[in-house]
């Protein structure tokens, strides 16, 4: 008898077809949104799991799927899984990293141009029928070449978005808990710098940091007042690393001059405050989302679930023991 598995949201069909071949699929291709209650009765018989950023895993959960054996994300960030409750629980949980690096540091600069040059705001103004003539001051954004951009974070993701900067001759520097090593500063052209200095001399402030207790709020209040009135803050990273409700405050108050956001806390029921602003663009956490580079996160998400369940020794192991 083959293992059972649960797929929590629609995937691509040839990877439903992968892992038929191993385990008896349980699949929810018509995408129907499971709350915590309906993904632990789904899963209370399965050996394993493909989920997404929005099924939460934690020890309640794990308490009620005695046989459960992998959880495997469709996602790199992992702050949805509670690791510690997995090893606890014999659960190994894996991850997608490296196939999305690019795809996400191509998204972040569609953030950082479309921010720094108003461009959703200007989009909105045409098709609202409002452009009557060419005006000099028309639309007056940030010039990104040459500007100073600070990345918070320079792991994968970070130093792709740092390589990218180049190409627009900028100075880039950036924090992380721990300096890189020279051989990544130079191939990004990064310099360290300490959180404060990033804060007050970029133009253009982007994070690339996981969420976990440790990066909660690390853009808050005081942060945004560090920066400069001009500049802009982009976050294709994780919601809840920057505090919304102080970041619409700075974007109203005139703290900072504008925002790029592709995650938000409580997502998908983020903060209406955003909507009534003009200096902000909004998007859906999409910036993984290149037809190839979800169908390599969900195939390498189903080939840990079938290593996992058949060798015990997944490439993307989260809590080795
Ligand atoms: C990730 O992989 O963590 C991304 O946020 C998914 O889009």
């Amino acid at each position: 008898m083959k293992p059972k598995i649960l797929v929590t949201r629609e995937v691509f069909n040839d990877v439903l077809e992968y892992l038929s071949q191993y385990f008896d699929v349980t699949s929810n291709q018509p995408d129907l949104p499971m709350d915590a209650e309906t993904l632990a009765a789904n899963l209370a018989d399965k050996q394993g799991a493909m989920i997404t950023l929005s099924d939460k895993i934690d020890a309640t959960l794990l308490s009620r799927c005695p046989n459960l054996k992998a959880i495997c994300n469709i996602a790199v960030g992992y702050n949805n899984v509670d690791i510690e409750a997995c090893r606890k629980a014999g659960v190994m949980a894996t991850n997608t990293p490296g196939v999305l690096d690019d795809t996400t540091g191509d998204f972040t600069w569609a953030l950082v141009l479309a921010t720094a040059r108003r461009l959703t705001e200007a989009e909105a103004y045409l098709r609202a029928g409002q452009w009557d003539r060419w005006k000099l001051k028309q639309f007056l954004g940030l010039d990104v070449h040459h500007a100073t951009l600070g990345i918070f974070g320079l792991g994968r993701i970070g130093q792709v978005v740092a390589r990218r900067a180049i190409g627009f001759e900028m100075k880039v520097i950036y924090h992380d808990v721990r300096r890189a090593v020279s051989e990544i500063e130079e191939a990004s052209r990064a310099r360290f710098v300490s959180k404060e200095e990033l804060l007050s001399q970029a133009d253009i402030v982007t994070i690339h940091v996981p969420y976990s207790p440790a990066t909660h709020h690390l853009i808050g209040k005081q942060e945004m007042e560090r920066m400069k009135p001009t500049a802009i803050l982009i976050n294709a990273s994780r919601g809840g690393v920057v505090d919304d409700v102080a970041l619409i405050e700075a974007l109203l108050s005139g703290t900072i001059a504008g925002a790029g956001l592709d995650v938000f806390e409580n997502e998908p029921k983020l903060n209406p405050g955003f909507l009534a602003l003009k200096n902000v663009v909004l998007a859906p956490h999409i910036a993984s989302s290149s037809k190839a580079t979800r169908h390599k996160m969900a195939m390498l998400a189903a080939e840990n679930l079938v290593a996992a369940l058949t060798t015990g020794h997944p490439p993307n192991l989260l809590n080795p023991v």
